[in-house]
């Protein structure tokens, strides 16, 4: 039997609306949208595409969209110089420092520089603190999208065991807590896992957020489960040619349609959800630090 498509589409622009009913109502009644800055290093295109979607989804949802681009030879201190004025500027709710870095920046330090009240991203220390300790706060994007395309499939994830491969900082430890506090058992996998494959299919929802193309494959899934594929790996696409290229996730996708309940596509899944849920940040943020509530 072929699994039922999660789409992420479809779910982030639900989200995107809710945004911006709330957005509506703020500047009703306190006369200011709230406003997201994002800043870009470099001249990345992956970067330059995804901070340039950020933009237009930011002003669609009828928030601010500020962005400050600097070059790849920026300094250290410049760039922290830089981020540290947002962080005291009141005009700004939300903070977004574009990742990767070019090379020879020191992102954590970086990243120390964003007022916690800001951090959209959920990347500060204060914010990771909040995670842990289940207290309120601003949580990562992508693994908050992850939940929420989970919950809008599923409905209720109390027991479910959730199975998260990959442990890093923007994705993979953040959703295990966060799965955690949804009441899920969580097993986070990893690269030294042994026999991934068992363990993987032990999940009732799998969660692959490793960065190697169709790597969990049809026969590591359980029968039924959900999977929820945060890859997002660009290769070769020999069909369209030389040079031509296309998106896959970490899971291959054409066995595990037959094996899952419900699957996340590439594009389409997991990727829309991520903005969604940095603009639902940015409003969290706006309202905390401003002290207004949606009316
Ligand atoms: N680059 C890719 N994904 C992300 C993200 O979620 N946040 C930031 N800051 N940079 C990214």
């Amino acid at each position: 039997m072929s699994a039922r498509i999660i789409d992420g589409k479809a779910i982030a622009e639900a989200v995107d609306q809710e945004v911006a009913r709330d957005v509506q109502s703020l500047v009703q009644t306190y006369g200011a949208p709230p406003c997201l800055c994002v800043v870009l290093v470099g001249e990345d295109p992956a970067s330059q595409v995804y901070v340039r979607n950020k933009g237009r989804r930011t002003q669609a949802a009828g928030m601010v969209s500020r962005e400050i681009k600097l070059p790849a030879s920026v300094s250290q201190a410049e760039l922290e110089r830089e981020v540290k004025a947002l962080s005291v500027d009141p005009d700004v709710d939300g903070i977004l420092v574009q990742l990767p870095l070019p090379a020879g920046l020191d992102s954590d330090a970086v990243i120390a520089c964003i007022d916690p009240a800001k951090d959209v991203d959920g990347l500060t220390e204060v914010s990771a603190g909040r995670l842990v300790l289940g207290r309120p706060g601003l949580r990562p994007c992508t693994p908050t999208g992850c939940v929420i395309l989970a919950k809008r499939t599923l409905g209720d994830l109390q027991g479910a065991h959730v199975v998260v491969v990959g442990r890093s900082i923007l994705v993979g430890k953040p959703a295990g807590l966060l799965f955690l506090a949804e009441d899920c058992t969580v097993t986070l996998a990893h690269s030294r896992t042994r026999d991934l494959a068992s363990v993987c299919r032990s999940a009732d929802i799998l969660v692959p957020a490793v960065g190697r193309p169709e790597m969990i494959k049809g026969d590591w899934i359980k029968s039924g489960a959900a999977v929820i594929d945060v890859g997002i790996n660009r290769v070769e696409n020999p069909i369209k040619g030389p040079g031509a290229t296309r998106l896959v996730g970490d899971v291959a996708y054409d066995q595990a349609v037959e094996v899952a309940g419900a699957i996340t596509p590439v594009p389409g899944g997991v990727g829309p959800m991520t903005i969604a849920c940095l603009l639902q940040n940015t409003l969290q943020a706006a309202c905390a630090r401003r002290g207004w509530s949606v009316s």
